[in-house]
């Protein structure tokens, strides 16, 4: 790994907010940035493709590892193109969140995804999002932040911006499909989401994006 370009990495469960925050870090610093819950549901997107079941280990690490996969950074969303088509839209429904977290358990999986991440290492800097980026694939960035809050209040953050992207899902489903996923990707054996020893934890329930924010850049000039 190369140690001299500096990392921030940005961890926890779904719909904390955690894109948010990597996306305006990253335009306040103008370095890039990793989204590593895309690459997962790019897989399953891929594996659906396929008619690959979470159970076919060997198949999916080795999709994994020919996906023809490209990330563009744009002015306030990246888009995910895979064989040069832009499938950022298809990636964000829950089925496909769901499928992700599936495959995301498998050890295969996540090995052939390892490096592909790591190569996303550029100067002047990466802020990665995720949930094993300070404990499994950064594990020397010099920041390292985990964002947590209520299950009932990521429901509803994350039934906002389905909501403005023009999809429309039932709230209860939405907060219950989350609930499985965090289940699903804190109790798996390889990589489970948790903050690392030395991640510095932000409990966002209350506080709006402008204070989350207030707090990560005050971290970020003390730290970088
Ligand atoms: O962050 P996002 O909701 O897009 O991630 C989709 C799924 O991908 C997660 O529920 C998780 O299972 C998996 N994932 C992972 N490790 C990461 C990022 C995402 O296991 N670093």
């Amino acid at each position: 790994m190369t140690k001299h370009i500096p990392i921030i990495t940005i961890d926890g469960p779904s719909g904390v907010g955690k894109g948010t925050v990597t996306l305006q870090l990253a335009k306040h610093l103008n370095w890039h940035i990793l989204d590593s819950g895309a690459i997962y549901r790019v897989l399953a997107y891929a594996a659906q493709k396929h008619n690959l079941q979470p159970t076919q280990e060997p198949e999916l690490a080795q999709l994994a590892s020919n996906l023809d996969l490209q990330f563009q950074q744009v002015e306030d969303a990246v888009n995910v193109i895979l064989d040069n088509e832009n499938v950022t839209d298809d990636l964000r429904t829950e089925s496909c969140g769901n499928f992700a977290s599936k495959i995301a358990a498998l050890s295969a999986v996540r090995q052939a995804l390892l490096q592909r991440q790591r190569d996303f290492l550029q100067t002047p800097g990466l802020i990665a999002d995720g949930r094993d980026m300070g404990t499994v694939v950064f594990p020397d960035a010099p920041l390292k932040l985990f964002l947590t809050a209520s299950a009932e209040e990521r429901g509803q953050r994350r039934y906002k911006q389905l909501k403005q992207k023009g999809i429309n899902v039932n709230i209860g489903d939405l907060i219950n499909d989350i609930a499985e996923r965090d289940k699903r990707d804190t109790q798996r054996t390889v990589a489970p989401l948790k903050p690392a020893a030395d991640a510095l934890v932000i409990d966002t329930t209350t506080l709006s994006i402008e204070e989350v924010m207030q707090q990560v850049l005050a971290l970020v000039n003390k730290v970088i």
